[in-house]
């Protein structure tokens, strides 16, 4: 089926951007929009508003953002906070103005307290205190959320928010330093295949987290395009977001062994207890959009097999 209306991805390069690209043109989209930030920085508020008035997109999916590990959002927190307001109030104001029928906005787990109930549901929100390293983030990602919300329910706009868990897939950071924990295992585990072990990692291993492959995320913006109205939403989570995840957890233990098997790895791990072992359990409730139809697709283990693969062919470049 041709779908011919004219969606412009936010933040086409990066992990989910791209991902966002390749399900829509899978699904038969043939008008989307993409412009480099070297061609639009959407912190700036004239130039997404003058883009927006030539390019009259009819659907947005927001998913550029300054993004970093922690020591980048503990290090630049007025970078991380001016940045990631900027880009939503540019882009969900500009959005309204040139009267966009839907717009998914991207936000992340981090919005939600540090010590909330496990697993997280949306209704969690605001509840506690956040993390403080990365609470300049949380902040601008709870205030695009409510954006989002106070425009639907000002002017009627169907924008809604979406949560992902941790992702991983094709596009990942694998850098040693700035990796979230599954990419920087993968290539942890594949150097130590090369050059020999052991493995060494932080903390204890015990922790549980729950992992999302980039191309399901991408499914989920797609059914959420398609299938999840702001006016319904509502009567659900009135701040008009869901949270997108896989309802299943894995101890790091267990991962940094399923992915030594998957890349051949014969050596030995080591934990080191004296470093952190950060939060024992992360998961979301994602019953949410599983009760409204979407659920994903990839298992963990076909997923760090393919984002394996994906590693080698483009390690170079990585
Ligand atoms: N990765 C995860 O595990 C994860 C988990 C949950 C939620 N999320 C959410 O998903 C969203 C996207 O994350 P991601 O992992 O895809 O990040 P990413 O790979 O760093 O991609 C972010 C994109 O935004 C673009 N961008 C940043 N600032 C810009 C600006 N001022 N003007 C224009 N473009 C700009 C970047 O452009 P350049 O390529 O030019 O830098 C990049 O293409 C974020 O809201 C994040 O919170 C991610």
């Amino acid at each position: 089926m041709s779908r011919s209306e004219r969606v412009y991805v936010a933040g086409h390069r990066g992990l989910v951007g791209s991902a966002v690209v390749r399900q829509f043109r899978s699904a038969g989209y043939t008008n989307l929009i993409t412009k480099p930030r070297s061609e639009l920085d959407l912190s700036d508020q004239a130039s997404v508003r003058a883009f927006f008035e030539d390019e009259r997109p009819e659907i947005v999916i927001l998913a550029a953002a300054k993004v970093g590990g922690i020591l980048a959002n503990d290090t630049y927190k007025a970078d991380f906070i001016f940045e990631n307001l900027a880009i939503a109030t540019n882009v969900i104001h500009a959005a309204h103005e040139c009267a966009v029928q839907k717009l998914v906005n991207l936000g992340s787990s981090c919005i939600y307290p540090k010590h909330a109930p496990q697993p997280i549901k949306e209704e969690h929100l605001l509840t506690g205190p956040l993390e403080p390293t990365n609470e300049p983030y949380a902040i601008a990602k709870i205030a695009a959320l409510k954006l989002c919300r106070y425009y639907h329910e000002q002017y009627g706009d169907n924008f809604v928010s979406a949560m992902p868990t941790n992702l991983y897939g094709p596009g990942d950071n694998f850098d040693l330093v700035t990796s979230h924990v599954l990419a920087g295992l993968i290539r942890k585990i594949h150097e130590a295949t090369i050059n020999g072990g052991p493995v060494e990692l932080w903390g204890d291993g015990t922790p549980l987290r729950e992992f999302l492959h980039v191309d399901d995320l991408a499914a989920a913006i797609l059914f959420i395009v398609e299938e999840i109205e702001a006016g319904s939403l509502s009567a659900r989570v009135p701040d008009l977001f869901v949270n997108v995840g896989t309802a299943s957890e894995i101890s790091i233990r267990d991962l940094a062994k399923l992915i030594g098997r998957i890349e051949g790895y014969t050596g030995e791990f080591t934990w080191d207890s004296s470093k952190p072992n950060g939060t024992p359990r992360k998961l979301m409730d994602s019953s949410v959009i599983h009760q409204l139809g979407w659920s994903h697709r990839v298992s963990l283990e076909v997923g760090i097999r393919t984002t394996y693969e994906w590693f080698l062919a483009n390690h170079d470049a990585v």
